[in-house]
């Protein structure tokens, strides 16, 4: 399987800097033999700069987030059909930031991952742990808690997602998990996805959460870590250009 990786830009980028981002990726990409999928995920206000920007490039592109409903009286918030309309392949659902800042529930966040599909939109959908958690013993409690309120939404479409692993303690943090402690998680959550899915390996499984070009090819080479979703690596084109060196390396 194709890893892939995709950036997650946050709440971070202006048209200029955009630009620039996405020329130095387009460039280094094309000096890469048979890369792995690329996408990056972006501020819903600049979706058409990076339609054209991106336009035949082979990087796809996501939003960061995706309403629960179809349309109607939502302020604030963008539809499935709405990011349909600029080609848009993925959206992140329940990232810890909209967890912890926005209180979205498993629930809510199964309803996104619901209501994307529906649009033909990938949702790549976040877990993890927070510190307490893990300190507690509870990681592979909540994981599988978070997974399986999607798994009751969307049931085989399961197979149709992108799972990304984020423990909450390393997003941002510098302190990234270690192989051993990703792959754990993720062994536990392609069990439960085989499980659920129809097609034999599942869904692939990403991990997030510090992860750079020091660190990616040893987290990309345990064998359920299926990507990487990048935060603040994918904002840098020589950081990001070699994690998606390492991940086309790797099969
Ligand atoms: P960092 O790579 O900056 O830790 O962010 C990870 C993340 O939250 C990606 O969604």
């Amino acid at each position: 399987m194709k890893k892939l990786i995709a950036g997650n830009w946050k709440m971070n980028g202006s048209l200029a800097a955009n630009e620039v981002l996405l020329a130095g990726i387009k460039a280094g990409l094309a000096t890469v033999e048979s890369p792995c999928d690329v996408a990056v995920c972006i501020p819903g206000i600049y979706m058409p700069q990076v339609q054209t920007l991106l336009a035949n490039s082979g990087v796809a592109w996501g939003a960061q987030d995706v309403s629960a409903h179809e349309s109607g009286a939502y302020t604030g918030e963008t539809s499935g059909a709405m990011l349909r309309e600029f080609a848009c392949r993925y959206a992140l659902v329940g990232h810890s930031e909209r967890r912890q800042y926005h209180g979205e529930s498993d629930a809510a966040v199964a309803a996104k991952a619901q209501r994307a599909l529906a649009f033909g939109i990938t949702p790549i959908v976040c877990v993890g742990e927070s510190l307490a958690e893990r300190e507690s013993g509870e990681t592979m409690t909540v994981v599988k808690r978070q997974l399986a309120a999607v798994i009751h939404a969307v049931g085989h479409c399961v197979s149709e997602v992108v799972v990304a692993y984020e423990p909450v303690w390393a997003i941002g943090t510098g302190r990234t998990a270690s192989p051993e402690q990703a792959q754990e998680v993720h062994a536990v959550l392609r069990a439960q996805l085989v499980a659920a899915s129809t097609r034999g390996q599942g869904p692939r499984i990403l991990y997030g959460g510090s992860m750079n070009a020091a660190n990616a090819a040893d987290l990309l080479g345990q064998p359920d870590i299926d990507g990487g979703l990048i935060g603040g690596a994918s904002l840098k084109v020589p950081d990001f250009l070699s994690i998606i060196a390492a991940a086309s390396l790797i099969r």
